[in-house]
């Protein structure tokens, strides 16, 4: 594996690569990787020749007072997992690199980004999405992988890659779990272990709304006995939780039939968590 810190230096591998007729998948990643990042890499190495995953805690993507210092770091042990993994590239520019014009806001994130997370974290999916496109722009990938744990990042990451970079797939992975049924996220370093048991407390609440809603429960009472809940557990401060259309990123009614993705967010102690479990609400 090359470990690259220049864009400049990345497109020249790359175009070697493609004048060889390789295709090339891309992860983005802010690194403390664990193994649902490498699950993105298999689907990422799966469907073409090079892989790029980059690391890159991107700034403009937190809010004042958020945890862009404590973001967990570890890019010494990233790039041995990478390695292992049999990545070709690991990208891990300085913030000058991805931003040598400055740090404006280049791309909006509209109406669905000012909702749930947006609604908590203004300006997070403009900096988040402002990095994916100045990423996109640099590595041009075929294929492009994203986790799907953080299902309104997805919602609006496919929009800009469909409207801005129509040459590549985009490719959605299945979140990975603990035994314990935690999702797996890097900031779940930053849990003590009472934290980590109240973390799993918030993911088997979400299976059992789940199971509720696919044997009858309406929606409106199932998600008000589960925020009452979730509002009782220790140190933990709930945001949101919300069954939505992920057609377009609303709360269902309960009339609703089909398809559908229960997103939570909540803070234990000052750790930031969100997770989604996929429903299918009604007649199967
Ligand atoms: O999901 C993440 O880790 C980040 O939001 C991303 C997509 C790498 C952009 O910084």
């Amino acid at each position: 594996m090359k470990l690259v810190t220049s864009a400049r230096a990345l497109q020249e591998f790359l175009d070697a690569d493609r004048a060889v007729g390789k295709t090339v998948g891309f992860v983005p990643t802010m690194g403390a990787l664990h193994a649902g990042h490498l699950s993105l890499v298999d689907l990422a190495q799966k469907n073409s020749d090079v892989s790029v995953v980059s690391i890159f805690v991107n700034p403009l993507q937190f809010s004042p007072g958020e945890d862009f210092d404590k973001y967990p770091r570890s890019l010494e042990a990233d790039s041995e997992l990478l390695t292992e993994h049999k990545v070709d590239y690991l990208f891990a520019p300085s913030a000058k690199d991805v931003y040598p014009n400055g740090t404006d806001i280049t791309q909006r994130a509209g109406v669905v980004g000012s909702t749930f997370e947006g609604a908590s974290r203004p300006g997070h999916f403009d900096g988040m999405l402002t990095v994916v496109n100045r990423l996109m722009e640099i590595v041009e990938p075929n294929v492009v992988v994203f986790g799907e744990k953080d299902a309104q990042q997805v919602f609006m990451v496919r929009k800009l890659i469909g409207a801005r970079f129509k040459d590549c797939q985009f490719l959605e992975g299945p979140t990975l779990r603990e035994s314990s049924g935690l999702a797996m996220s890097s900031r779940n370093r930053n849990l003590d272990a009472e934290q980590t048991k109240i973390a799993e407390g918030i993911s088997q609440q979400l299976l059992k709304l789940k199971s509720e809603l696919e044997t009858g429960s309406t929606v409106s009472e199932a998600i008000s006995a589960h925020t009452e809940a979730l509002r009782s557990l220790a140190q933990t401060k709930l945001d949101y939780l919300a069954v939505i259309d992920p057609q377009i990123f609303r709360p269902v009614d309960d009339n609703y039939q089909g398809a559908a993705k229960i997103i939570v967010a909540a803070k234990v102690g000052e750790v930031r968590l969100i997770d989604t479990m996929n429903v299918t609400i009604g007649k199967q």
